[in-house]
């Protein structure tokens, strides 16, 4: 029978043959539910010879960074390094719009962000000629079939954390959660002990806010997307709906401009986009009839707070025929 508990007890198990009585791993926090859950899984099976990198991509959502290492260290205990490599992924993407190009390219400096990390994280390991040779990740069922991992999957995008993978890999990848789905993935983490900040948390995609903004993804824009999704967040929670909606990406049309008056003056901004959705396991999705005056109160505060923007819409589309991102 399914159990978060039987669950568990099998992949702990699973873990400890596949790593074995020596062997160390790092795992990749990304802020999200699945790596937090794959890595506490894996912390059970091997304890500390476990060590999460949280890489901060400079994609994030405001304070997530903080969020992370409070809420998951707390309830945890994990060994946690921090690598700060903003600077990386901002160059890595200068000047590249295509989608699926800017996904490779943030999977692919995920990889090599570990590998810079590996060497710090484990140089107690590395002196004694230990190799870390295991990559722990959160991949989900859902990911495996969208990155054409199933059995007859059209390649729909590449998630990071699949298609997105270099050739040259230098790591075993342990991949706990790869026959679940997000609602088994929350159970397994409350039957891990984990805080309902992090197993409730709404889905947030590794490669960030990087496939959130339309365009060329620069510091400046980053900062206005964070503006306005922090907005649209703390509304959204203040209106008691966080349950009830799946996750709401904002995204920034970066390269549409459109003409508005704001005081006594012309504007030619940039319109923010709402895509509020609801949904079972992310493989369909219809979009989410929130509220028309909390939908205005997100789009007069952003339009008033956020410089650059003047025109919020909203994405009445299902899944499918649209994704639940835009890239
Ligand atoms: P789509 O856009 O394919 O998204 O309808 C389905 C779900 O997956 C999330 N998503 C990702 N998660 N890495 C992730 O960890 C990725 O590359 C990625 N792309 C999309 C998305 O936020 C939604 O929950």
């Amino acid at each position: 029978v399914w159990t978060a508990g039987n669950i568990v007890e099998e992949q702990v198990a699973k873990i400890r043959e596949q790593i074995g009585e020596n062997g160390r791993a790092i795992c990749g926090l990304s802020g999200g539910v699945d790596s937090a859950v794959a890595a506490a899984i894996v912390q059970k099976a091997i304890g500390d010879r476990l060590t999460c990198v949280f890489v901060n991509h400079g994609l994030l959502r405001q304070d997530e960074a903080e969020q992370v290492e409070r809420d998951f260290v707390a309830s945890t205990g994990a060994k946690l390094y921090v690598a700060n490599e903003q600077e990386r992924f901002l160059s890595a993407l200068a000047g590249v719009t295509d989608p699926e190009e800017k996904r490779k390219i943030i999977g692919r400096e995920f990889i090599r962000a570990f590998e810079a990390a590996e060497a710090a994280v484990l140089n107690d390991a590395a002196a004694s000629g230990e190799k870390v040779g295991f990559l722990v990740q959160g991949t989900l069922y859902p990911d495996v079939v969208e990155s054409g991992g199933g059995e007859g999957a059209a390649n729909i995008k590449s998630h990071h954390n699949v298609g997105g993978l270099p050739e040259d890999l230098e790591f075993e990848l342990v991949e706990p959660l790869r026959t679940l789905f997000k609602d088994e993935v929350r159970a397994v983490g409350a039957e891990l002990g984990l805080p309902a900040e992090i197993v409730q948390r709404q889905p947030f995609p590794g490669p960030g806010l990087g496939i959130r903004i339309i365009g060329e993804v620069t510091e400046e824009r980053l900062e206005l997307l964070r503006s306005a999704d922090a907005i649209a967040r703390a509304e959204l929670t203040a209106a008691g709906l966080d349950q009830e909606v799946w996750q709401m990406p904002v995204v920034l049309l970066a390269d549409v401009r459109s003409v508005g008056v704001q005081g006594d003056g012309r504007t030619y901004g940039h319109p923010i986009v709402l895509r509020p959705v609801s949904s079972e396991d992310a493989m369909t999705a219809d979009w989410s009839r929130l509220p028309y005056d909390l939908l205005a109160r997100i789009s007069n505060r952003i339009t008033n707070e956020v410089d650059g923007v003047n025109r919020v819409v909203l994405d009445v589309t299902s899944k499918p025929p649209g994704t639940i991102e835009w890239e």
